[in-house]
């Protein structure tokens, strides 16, 4: 069985050589925490925006969608308090020199009692086999409980000390919990300070006439101070929504684990506005929603799960993420945040411009509440990823690694094969691909022998190989073979494009919300 280390490890090496993730900038050793997309992530990447901004903006008649400039004029980041409230809190190993988020060792560890109450439910199921109760299991079990108590408190400890700013307990609490620097071992920390995560910069040609500017952190501010234009341009009425994906940046202080946690990233971000006093419906409704959409794409119930914060950032008055079971274990994959209505008063107060709305209806003018759905591109990107990425037995007694990607999701549909390199062969599998072209995004390969292409076609994601062989010739038929159960088929060569609309067409992948 392969861990959960190893696994992770085979995801990043799988994501370079199929030409997925590189590191940025590797012919200079990299940049930490930065990664670029090459030929199949940015069709991956291209692909999952697509199918957030299909579900969430237009098949939605009450949202639209903008694309703010990155750069925002500097008040913006005072007005929503990223300015002084963006920090994440920090602490250093005398010993190692290394930087550590405090809140991230503290749950680190949390994370490893957990995977204690992991093991002790794998060996009660295998003890009890079909009667057992996982359920009863988890609220009976002496040690589980135990277990369990300890990471409540502990989280809620951490939260209660953040919330109030108090530091030195943070501190304490890493030393009562006898946490180490994950690398040396050493428990010789600093104290914990706070450290601000925006990116500063200057716009202008010279030093007297430069401004200092920051780079978006978040994609939302965008849609705030934009939130007038939009609702009386495109005449909308309350309750409705903006949305927008783009890069947001963040001086993330633990930059590991790959694309989760990088440096600059990408957001889709939808803010819903609505009339105070319905956020809780409107909460309700769009955890609902958000999860629906994440189940359509077929990854599991089980990988799911919602958390909800008991630290509140400073503008929610309630907030969830929904965690993915990552290669590394559950982890924040989107939040959804009610966010009052204190991003746009903030934004009144600071600009001294109204930006209320006027609800006929209630014959009165007010600022809106505003529910908020936000998930990383990237995250979501790993997510679908490391689960599509299989080793798989087969019959004949080898294996075979098979990236089992949402075919609505893969980069390439259908890879065109043309069993040998003569006989005309090439010449009609480049027709079909041409055609198909007009479509689907498809590929030709002719190297190697068509087994060792299909393995790699497997690799790939690619939901469909399809090979033109002798027979071809005189009947026009082909054979299409189905990625996930290896299934071949021989059709017509004008029925392909029907047959791959079938299995790739993001209706029907919607349709399951
Ligand atoms: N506008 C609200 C907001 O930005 P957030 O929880 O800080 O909320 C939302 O971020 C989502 O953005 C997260 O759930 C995560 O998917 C993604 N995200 C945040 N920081 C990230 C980072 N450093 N690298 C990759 N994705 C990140």
């Amino acid at each position: 069985m392969v861990n959960q280390e190893d696994k992770f490890k085979k995801v990043i090496s799988h994501a370079k050589e199929y030409g997925y993730v590189f590191q940025s900038s590797e012919i200079y050793d990299g940049l930490s925490a930065v990664y670029d997309y090459a030929q199949n992530g940015a069709e991956l990447k291209k692909n999952i925006r697509d199918y957030w901004w299909k579900a969430m903006v237009q098949m939605h008649d009450n949202i639209v969608g903008i694309d703010a400039a990155i750069f925002m004029h500097p008040t913006t980041w005072k007005a929503s308090g990223h300015v002084d409230a963006f920090n994440d809190p920090l602490i250093d190993n005398k010993d190692s020199k290394k930087r550590y988020r405090a809140d991230v060792l503290i749950e680190e560890h949390c994370a490893k009692i957990e995977a204690k109450i992991d093991k002790e439910v794998e060996k009660a199921e295998k003890r009890f086999g079909d009667a057992f109760d996982k359920t009863q299991f988890l609220a009976t079990n002496q040690r589980v409980v135990e277990y369990q108590e300890k990471i409540n408190a502990t989280l809620s400890r951490m939260a209660k000390s953040l919330e109030n700013e108090d530091l030195a307990d943070v501190k304490a609490l890493i030393e009562e919990l006898e946490i180490a620097d994950p690398l040396t071992g050493s428990r010789n920390w600093t104290e914990v300070k706070q450290f601000n995560l925006m990116f500063g910069t200057k716009i202008g040609a010279s030093a007297e006439n430069s401004m200092d500017l920051y780079l978006r952190p978040e994609t939302a501010q965008g849609i705030f101070v934009n939130f007038l234009n939009v609702q009386k341009s495109g005449r909308l009425k309350i309750p409705f929504g903006i949305a927008q994906t783009g890069k947001a940046f963040r001086n993330e202080i633990v930059a590991r684990q790959f694309i989760f946690r990088m440096r600059e990233f990408e957001q889709m971000e939808m803010q819903f506005f609505i009339k105070p006093g319905t956020q809780v419906e409107w909460y309700n409704h769009w955890k609902e929603t958000r999860l629906k959409w994440h189940l359509s794409l077929g990854m599991g119930g089980e990988n799911y799960r919602f958390h909800d914060h008991e630290k509140l950032a400073h503008y929610a008055d309630a907030a969830c993420d929904i965690e993915f079971k990552f290669p590394f274990g559950f982890k924040e994959l989107e939040g959804i945040h009610s966010r009052t209505d204190f991003d746009l008063s903030q934004h009144e107060k600071f600009s001294g411009k109204k930006l209320q709305y006027f609800d006929p209806e209630e014959n009165k003018s007010y600022v809106p509440y505003v529910l908020e759905t936000s998930i990383g591109l990237d995250r979501m990107f790993l997510a679908v990823f490391s689960n599509s990425l299989v080793e798989e037995e087969l019959e004949n007694g080898t294996t075979r690694t098979v990236l089992k990607l949402p075919s609505v999701l893969a980069p390439v549909k259908a890879a065109i094969l043309p069993l040998v390199k003569k006989d005309g062969l090439p010449e009609i599998a480049k027709q079909i691909a041409d055609d198909l072209k007009w479509d689907f995004n498809v590929d030709y390969d002719e190297k190697d022998a068509v087994g060792r292409r299909y393995r790699r076609q497997d690799a790939n994601g690619t939901p469909f190989c399809i090979t033109v062989d002798h027979d071809t010739l005189n009947d026009n038929t082909v054979t299409i073979r189905h990625r996930d159960s290896m299934e071949q088929q021989r059709v017509k060569i004008e029925d392909l494009r029907n047959i791959i609309k079938l299995e790739v067409d993001v209706r029907s992948w919607l349709m399951k919300m």
